[in-house]
């Protein structure tokens, strides 16, 4: 059984300048235990779709199963089993690293004593450890990423959604986020969907990929059937099978924000 299972998945803002047509059709079928990776240049549609998966944004069009919920019929049941670390961070500058945590922890129900524990669990599986009373304010931007992180599995969802997780990490923390992951997958069986603009960190962490462009999938694949499919041998690098397939390179893709 797919934990993600998303046929004609759409959404279409509505502005004062006509329709934007975010996603127009996205299929998506995410076994257990998988770590996927969604690539796309800027404006594809990879927030947009996290965000209608996670119940944050209505679908105008398609229907959904979320960890054995329909996206419909039971957001409150989807939010229950996943996890979701926004592309820009939420937390309040104002607190210390143990109270967001707590709080977090709180919001999902968990009893005082138990936010507690369970706060300085993740702290310290984060490396956040020794950063408990620091005020979020404080955070190298590094810490406050793995300080999102830690907020979007503190309900130990089976299924965990980050929207550019490492964007903004030095190469040392962005292995460490890597290694993160695959020990949530190895350790509790969760399944993580990323976005992503490094393409190495696509090939080196995800079992399979999916391109978004202009709202539709358009190629999807492990990274070996993409490069053999796009670029013409399984080792050829995966910077050159993301220019075939969108005709973009991922760095003029983040230069030049597509608008639709
Ligand atoms: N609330 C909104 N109202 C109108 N248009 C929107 C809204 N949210 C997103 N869009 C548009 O929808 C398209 C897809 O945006 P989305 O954020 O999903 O892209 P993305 O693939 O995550 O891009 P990036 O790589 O830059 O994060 C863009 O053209 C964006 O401008
Ligand atoms: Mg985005």
């Amino acid at each position: 059984m797919p934990i993600i299972s998303a046929s004609g998945l759409a959404r279409t803002f509505t502005t004062k300048a006509g329709p934007v047509h975010a996603v127009r059709s996205v299929d998506l079928t995410v076994m257990p235990g998988e770590i996927v990776g969604l690539l796309g240049p800027n404006g594809a549609g990879k927030t947009t779709t996290l965000r209608m998966l996670t119940t944050l944004l209505a679908p105008t069009g398609g229907a959904a199963t979320v960890a054995g919920r329909d996206l419909t019929a039971d957001p409150a049941g989807v939010r229950e089993r996943c996890g979701y670390v926004a592309q820009s961070g939420g937390v309040d500058p104002h607190v210390t690293v143990r109270e967001e945590l707590v709080t977090q922890g709180r919001l999902y129900r968990l009893g005082k004593a138990e936010a507690v524990a369970r706060a300085a669990g993740l702290a310290g599986r984060l490396g956040l450890g020794g950063l408990l009373d620091r005020r979020t304010a404080a955070l190298s931007g590094g810490q406050r990423r793995r300080l999102d992180i830690a907020m979007g599995l503190t309900h130990r969802p089976p299924l965990l959604l980050l929207d550019e997780p490492t964007t903004g990490l030095d190469p040392g923390s962005r292995e460490d986020l890597w290694d993160l992951v695959r020990g949530l997958r190895d350790d509790f069986g969760t399944t993580v969907v990323l976005t992503t603009h490094h393409l190495d960190e696509a090939d080196a962490l995800a079992d399979r990929l999916v391109v978004i462009d202009g709202g539709l999938v358009v190629a999807e694949g492990t990274p070996a059937a993409l490069k053999a499919a796009h670029a013409g041998s399984p080792d050829a690098s995966l910077h050159d099978t993301f220019l075939a397939i969108t005709g973009r390179t991922p760095a003029a893709a983040e230069a030049a924000p597509v608008t639709v």
